[in-house]
């Protein structure tokens, strides 16, 4: 399988969904999808919009060794939107292609796409990779993330 028993993480950014005003959906779409690839997913976790709360389960995540995590949400225009700044906050390597290929083949399916800012960044041995919040956006993200996930983690050993 693709991530090859890959410790996984899956972390949805929402203020709204960290209060249990609505059941998070796309954390569980991420799973199912990382699962089906056959990464092991070692943790699952929603947090409040903000950079300090997402820096910190990052580094967390990193030190106990999880090589992937999607995020999901808090990338688009809106004032709590910061899920890419907390990504530049970690201080790792910028991986700009990865997310302009989200934002160019997710426009296919809606011109909207242009209004993520999502980031992907490599710190040290993880990768860390945002997408928009939807579920439906979840969806699309995940397979087009497929065919490059497992030679963008061989490549980080
Ligand atoms: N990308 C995909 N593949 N599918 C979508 O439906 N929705 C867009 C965009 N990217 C969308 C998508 C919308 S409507 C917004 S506002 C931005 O992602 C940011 O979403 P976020 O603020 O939930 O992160």
């Amino acid at each position: 399988k693709t991530l090859g028993a890959a410790r996984c993480a899956v972390i949805t950014l929402s203020d709204r969904a960290s209060r249990g005003d609505y059941v998070d959906e796309s954390g569980l779409v991420l799973v199912k999808g990382l699962q089906a690839l056959g990464g092991e997913v070692v943790s699952n976790e929603i947090l409040a919009d903000g950079i300090e709360p997402l820096v910190a389960q990052l580094r967390t995540l990193a030190a106990d060794g999880v090589r992937l995590c999607l995020c999901t949400g808090g990338t688009g225009l809106g004032p709590r939107d910061l899920t890419p700044e907390a990504l530049q906050a970690l201080g790792g390597r910028a991986v700009p292609g990865l997310a302009q290929m989200l934002r160019g083949l997710s426009a296919q399916h809606t011109p909207l796409a242009w209004l993520s800012r999502a980031e992907v960044v490599q710190l040290d041995g993880l990768l860390v990779i945002a997408l928009p919040g939807s579920p439906r956006a979840a969806a699309q993200c995940m397979n087009i993330l497929t065919p490059v996930l497992g030679h963008a983690l061989a490549m980080m050993d």
